[in-house]
Order: C-alpha cells, then structure tokens, then sequence
C-alpha cells in the first residue's frame, strides 16, 4: 500500500486550456482510482505528433481544458478495488488503445479495435464512466485518449495500461506505447510484407522509422523512405532504407519516381504522416496486386479521391491503429525484443526533457530537429 493510496494526489501537470496554446505547467489535483482503474505515477513520456495535433484540436478525440500526453511507462501508485491484474510497484505503459479482453474485436485474433475505442463523441474526454479525475484552479481537466501522461499521475481505466518486465529501462521502452509499435506493427501485423518484398514508406518520424523497422524484420528486399526534410536521409539509412527520396528533388509527382525506379510499382506501401494527398500517392505507388496501409492520421474530416480501378486491379488499402498490435498480448513482448536486442528503441530518442520544456519539444519536432522527445517530471526519474 502507497501512502498516497485513496488520497487525492497534488502534482504537476502540462495543461492545455484552449485550442492552439502553448501548454501551461501547472499544479493539479488527482483523483483515487474508481473500481476498474489504475492511478500510475508517469516515469518518462514521449512526445507524439498525435500530442501536437490534439493541441492544434484537427482531431475528434480532444476537448479543452486537456492534459494531453499518451505515449508513457510508469508505475502503479494504486489500483481500483475491482482490479485484479495490477499491484502497487507494477511498471506499466499506458495505451491509448484500450484492450478489454472481453468484446468481439478483443476475443477476434484478426483485429485489435476494442469497442471501449470507440468513443461517442459526447464523451470524448471522459473516462469510460463518464467522469474525470483531474482538476486545476476549480476547473474540470479533461482526459486525452483515456491516458493523459503529461500529469505526474493520471488515472488510467485498466484496459488502457499493460504490465511490463521490471527490469526494462522505463524511459526507452516508454515510446512502445505509442509511435514505434504503430509504425513496427504495420508491415508485420496490418500488411504482412513478404520477404523479398519492395516496401515504400511516406514519412519518417518515430512510426515511419517503426514501419521502415518492420519491413526490414520481415525481410523486405528494398525499402524506399520518402520525406521532405533531407535531414532524415541519414538516420533512416539506419533502420534500413535502402533508397531515400525527397519528393522537393523531383519534377514529378513521387509516386511516378517510385513507380519507374521499382519497374511497376511497390508491393507494400505505408503513409506514416496523416495527409490525403500522400495517401494518394501511397496508393498510386503500388504495383498491381500491391497493398498500401494508412497509418498516419489526417485532420478531422479531410477526404481522400482515388481511381476506384486502382483497387479494381487488385491493390489492397488498408490501415490500422497501434499498428494492429494488441496491446496486453503483444506489447510484453516487444519489450522483451528489446531487451534481447531485437528491436531498436534508444536510436529513435533524440532528446530528453523535463516536462517544463514541453513546448519547446513540440516545437523541435515541428521543426523536424528531432524524432522523438521523452519527457520527464524529476531528473531521478530515468533511473
Ligand atoms: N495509426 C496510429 O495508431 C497512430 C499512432 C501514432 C501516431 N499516428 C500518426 O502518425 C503520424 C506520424 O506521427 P510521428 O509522430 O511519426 O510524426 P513526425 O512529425 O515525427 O513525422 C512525420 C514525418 O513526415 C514528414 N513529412 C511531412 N510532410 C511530408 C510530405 N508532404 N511528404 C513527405 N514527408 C512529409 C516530416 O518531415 C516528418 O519526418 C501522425 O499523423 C500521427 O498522428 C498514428
Ligand atoms: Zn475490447
Ligand atoms: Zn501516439
């Protein structure tokens, strides 16, 4: 038992009280957990393009004032009294992906979108109770993703966290919990590449090196990495890009440049950035019989046009979250990968920050400076 156990905890959190403003760090109030959740002390959180536009609110799941941050490792405080499967001292990630392990899409081994993920949209914001636990000043924090790791604690329902091995380093393996197992989890889970294969994947942040990372493991023969900042060039050679194309280098549009360098087209295709007209090309890409997956996430209510004979002549479009892993099942053992040294994570930290500096972290990788960013709330905490 923690002394803070049932206790409303004051602690420090990044608040983003409205649309588009640099987050404030504040001191804010947590509640216990309720009976199926967990209250997690947050160790290291990473810093994911999904954060930047929850701030920038282009997506559903986000309502103002909100304590963004979902990509975290930390350790249990105290659980629920219905909670079973979690102990004080457990180190845990949370998932933004819930994983009941009792609905249909949780008992089907063919896909990992849990109906808790659907969240109406009169509930975004809100734990699966229709409540909160956080507070600031008086007012009502909101959630973000059921996770909203840029608090020091944050209560989390238990199927939105994941035990871990204890011996795995908590701020390396804090960015499975989002980026890299969405990106490492599309060309093996989602698409299957073959070995052999030619894989092409459009951006290069933490999930397009993820997915670079996964066609490699499975053996793909050629892997191009598409990205307007040369600068990615260098370190995406490391995961395994064999070609590097700038589309800003090229007169024509890049999915014509990939079509002739590959003779026909790509087998297996991955857009890791979230914009239709890259989508489009991800598609028109492939070859004929070829796949390609949507991994990055576009603004609320952009559309996307396509040649319908493009699917007519046997490309599959696909896509998928957390990179069709599921997270109770799959995510101890990518730690455990990583910890045999099977994956890489600590090649995709370009800085560490305390949480005070969140702004400046969303602004380096704005800026493109910087692939992944992984906060934390005291300098110990890395330990
Ligand atoms: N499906 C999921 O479960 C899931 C999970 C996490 C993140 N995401 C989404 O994945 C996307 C990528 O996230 P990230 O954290 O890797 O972002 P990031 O900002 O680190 O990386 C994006 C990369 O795309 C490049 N880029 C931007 N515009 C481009 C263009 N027109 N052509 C080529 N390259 C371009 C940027 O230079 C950058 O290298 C975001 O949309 C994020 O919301 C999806
Ligand atoms: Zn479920
Ligand atoms: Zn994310």
């Amino acid at each position: 038992m923690s002394s803070t156990e049932g206790k409303v905890i004051k602690c420090k959190a990044a608040v983003a009280w409205a649309k588009d403003q640099p987050l404030s760090i504040e001191e804010i109030e947590v509640d216990p957990p309720k009976s199926r959740e967990v209250r997690v002390k947050i160790r290291a959180t990473g810093v994911c393009h999904t954060d930047v536009s929850g701030k920038r609110a282009i997506l559903p799941f986000v309502r103002f004032p909100a304590v963004l941050g979902h990509e975290a490792a930390g350790v249990v405080e105290s659980v629920g009294s219905a909670v079973t499967s979690f102990h004080v001292g457990d180190h845990v990630l949370t998932i933004f992906l819930p994983h009941c392990q009792q609905c249909p899409a949780c008992k089907s081994p063919d896909q990992n979108l849990c109906e808790k993920f659907m969240v109406p949209s009169e509930s975004v914001g809100l734990l699966f109770d229709g409540t909160t636990r956080m507070r600031c000043n008086g007012k009502t924090l909101y959630h973000f993703l059921g996770t909203s790791t840029y608090s020091e604690y944050t209560v989390v329902d238990e199927s939105q966290v994941v035990k871990v091995n204890k011996a795995a380093p908590l701020d390396k393996i804090s960015i499975l919990s989002c980026g890299v197992a969405t990106g490492y989890g599309s060309p093996i889970k989602i698409c299957k590449v073959k070995p052999g294969s030619t894989c092409a994947v459009f951006g290069l942040g933490t999930v397009g090196l993820g997915a670079v990372m996964g066609c490699r493991v499975q053996g793909a023969k050629r892997i191009f990495g598409i990205d307007i900042n040369k600068d990615k060039e260098e370190i995406a050679r490391t995961f395994g890009v064999t070609d590097f194309l700038n589309p800003n280098d090229h007169q024509k549009p890049i999915h014509e440049v990939l079509i002739e360098a590959t003779g026909g087209g790509c087998d297996f295709t991955f857009e890791c950035i979230g914009i239709p007209e890259v989508l489009q090309s991800a598609i028109n890409a492939c070859k004929t019989g070829g796949q390609s997956a949507i991994v990055g996430v576009p603004a609320e209510g952009k559309t996307v046009t396509f040649d319908p004979y493009k699917l007519l002549y046997g490309r599959v479009w696909t896509g998928g979250f957390y990179g069709g892993f599921k997270p109770k099942n799959d995510v101890p053992g990518l730690v455990d990968d990583y910890m045999q040294k099977k994956i890489m994570l600590d090649e995709f930290i370009s800085t560490t920050m305390p949480i005070d500096d969140v702004n400046k972290s969303f602004d380096l990788l704005l800026q493109g400076k910087i692939v992944k960013a992984v906060l934390y709330f005291n300098s110990g905490d890395f330990k």
